[in-house]
């Protein structure tokens, strides 16, 4: 009787581990994916794994249904650790009735997600499905729901990442969605709520499925995706890098690294990074290097939104959220992609206790007809509202340009920054001479014989006036003006002296960001 029931143990556990059978395996390998069960042994630490539901079967009996249950249902649920530390995740199953979301499957990974926010730990969703099982008809919907309803719920609590590696067609792409990060694997991975077909059907319009919902085109043209991994394993590898900045959840700190790298370092070349000429661009991922732990940085959304750069790095082993203009693209200037990229970012930090650091050179927000119509009022305020409800330590530095709305949007002193340095060459102003000058001597310039020389003179002045740190360093606006070779120990510094700060919002259910 009992080895009986070993026979039975053995022969359901050896059905749930050959998922969908050989063929299907082998097809899944063949379009350069790993299984389920190989991507989650490849995310957790060796042998930590746990597998909860693994003899789940669906309730389904329509369209044959009832003839093919795999125990499990396509999705692989459970908890292990990364770098030691506790995290749930499911992975779905492609091999499986592709991947479906079932009733009996979303609940199981609902199952996971309430453990999650229950032990405070960060959830993962390794994706890879079809969407909503069809022949289940609402029932399949049901379980999206909820789904999606715990990714909301979780939203702020516990980080939560999924990872783009196969197909996430329809509605069920809105789970990655509400997710924090959204990982995508280049060729093999697409994300649409309507593919290809649907589109030719109902709009006429010709797009492939690349062009629709690639990898590529999420990561650069939609913003939807905010990593874009080579394969499978480097995929699994980034997550697991990501995770190493963030905290459990929303009420622990981030880990701290030892840190081998001198906090004391100065960098002499750095009084050589900024060009005499405050035109001139200059790459700010070259500033960032210099000055974080072992010029590690894990750029977010390196390929969207390019004049702004957001990634997490570590100073003196405790990680950081990283803002900055990127003088390099557009002049650094604030567009509509720009401003919901850093707002995004900044209100993720401020969720999960991460130090926001703002690199500043901004020369103000884009100007033209089509930024006005797209809204830049409205995803610039985002960016404005998500710098102003942040409570995590605040440091600023400006390193050339800090204009108008965009000065005080930018962790300026205005909107409880904590530290707030400038370079001896920074610029704080309204606006940048030259706007400045036309507007204010319009009539007199139109007026005189000697226009150019004329303005020369008063671009001069204005500059001398405005276009230097000294006047907001001497209304307390700056707290100190450094040299560039000392950025490393003084935002190192701010931080120390940052690390005990509690701040608190006005209680309230919650605010009406500017959406
Ligand atoms: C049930 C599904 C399925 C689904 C795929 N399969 N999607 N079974 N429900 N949603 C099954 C297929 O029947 C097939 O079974 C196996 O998975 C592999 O699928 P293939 O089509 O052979 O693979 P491939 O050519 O790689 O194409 C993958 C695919 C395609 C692009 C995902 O299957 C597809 O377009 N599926 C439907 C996508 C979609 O429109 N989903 C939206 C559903 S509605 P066999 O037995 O032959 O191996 C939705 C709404 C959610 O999700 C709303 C939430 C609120």
């Amino acid at each position: 009787m009992t080895k009986a029931s070993y026979e039975i143990l053995r022969k359901k556990t050896a059905e749930a581990l050959a998922g969908g059978g050989p063929d299907r395996i082998e097809r899944q390998k063949q379009s350069g994916k790993l299984t389920a069960r190989e991507r989650l042994d490849l995310l957790f630490d060796e042998g930590t794994f746990q597998e909860v539901g693994r003899f789940v079967t669906h309730r389904c009996s329509e369209f044959g249904m009832d003839k093919k249950k795999v125990p499990g249902d396509a999705v692989v649920t459970g908890s292990g650790l990364i770098q030691g530390r506790l995290v749930h995740a499911y992975a779905q199953d492609f091999t499986v009735l592709g991947g479906s979301f079932s009733e009996a499957n979303s609940e199981k990974i609902m199952t996971v997600m309430d453990r999650a926010m229950e032990m405070g730990t960060p959830f993962i969703g390794l994706n890879d499905s079809g969407g909503s099982r069809i022949q289940e008809g609402v029932c399949g919907l049901s379980g999206v729901a909820g789904v999606f309803l715990r990714n909301t719920l979780a939203s702020g609590l516990v980080p939560q990442i999924s990872a783009i590696m196969g197909p996430c067609a329809g509605g069920a792409s809105y789970s990655p969605a509400l997710t924090d990060f959204v990982f995508m694997v280049d060729k093999t991975s697409h994300m649409f709520v309507t593919g290809p077909e649907v589109i030719r059907a109902v709009t006429h319009e010709e797009v492939s499925k690349e062009d629709l919902g690639g990898a590529l085109t999420h990561n650069s043209k939609s913003g939807v995706a905010h990593v874009l991994a080579a394969d499978d394993r480097d995929c699994l590898a980034a997550i697991r890098e990501l995770l190493s900045f963030l905290p459990q959840n929303n009420i622990e700190d981030p880990p701290v690294k030892r840190c081998y790298d001198d906090p004391g370092r100065r960098e002499p070349d750095l009084d050589e990074l900024i060009p005499e000429n405050s035109s001139t661009a200059y790459d700010v991922r070259d500033l960032i290097r210099k000055i974080v732990d072992d010029s590690g940085f894990f750029e977010i959304q390196p390929h969207y939104a390019q004049n702004i750069v957001v990634g997490f790095a570590r100073l003196n082993g405790r990680s950081v959220g990283i803002v900055a203009n990127q003088p390099a693209v557009l002049a650094g200037a604030l567009d509509t992609h720009a401003s919901r990229k850093g707002a995004r970012f900044v209100r993720f930090c401020d969720s999960f206790n991460i130090p926001v650091v703002t690199l500043e050179d901004v020369p103000g927000f884009l100007p033209g007809k089509q930024q006005e119509l797209e809204g830049i009022i409205r995803d610039g305020a985002k960016l404005l509202y998500a710098y102003c409800e942040a409570t995590v330590p605040k440091i600023c530095l400006i390193t050339r340009k800090a204009y108008g709305g965009a000065y005080c949007v930018m962790s300026s002193k205005h909107i409880r920054g904590d530290y707030n340095f400038a370079y001896p060459g920074a610029e704080i102003a309204v606006m940048g001479a030259e706007g400045a000058v036309n507007i204010l001597y319009k009539r007199e310039l139109a007026e005189c014989d000697d226009r150019e020389l004329i303005k020369e003179k008063l671009l001069h002045e204005y500059k001398e006036k405005f276009a230097n740190p000294y006047t907001a360093a001497s209304r307390g606006f700056i707290d100190e003006i450094i040299m560039p070779s000392e950025t490393r120990p003084k935002l190192i510094m701010a931080l120390e002296r940052t690390r005990t700060k509690v701040q608190k919002n006005p209680v309230k259910k919650h605010g009406n960001i500017p959406l």
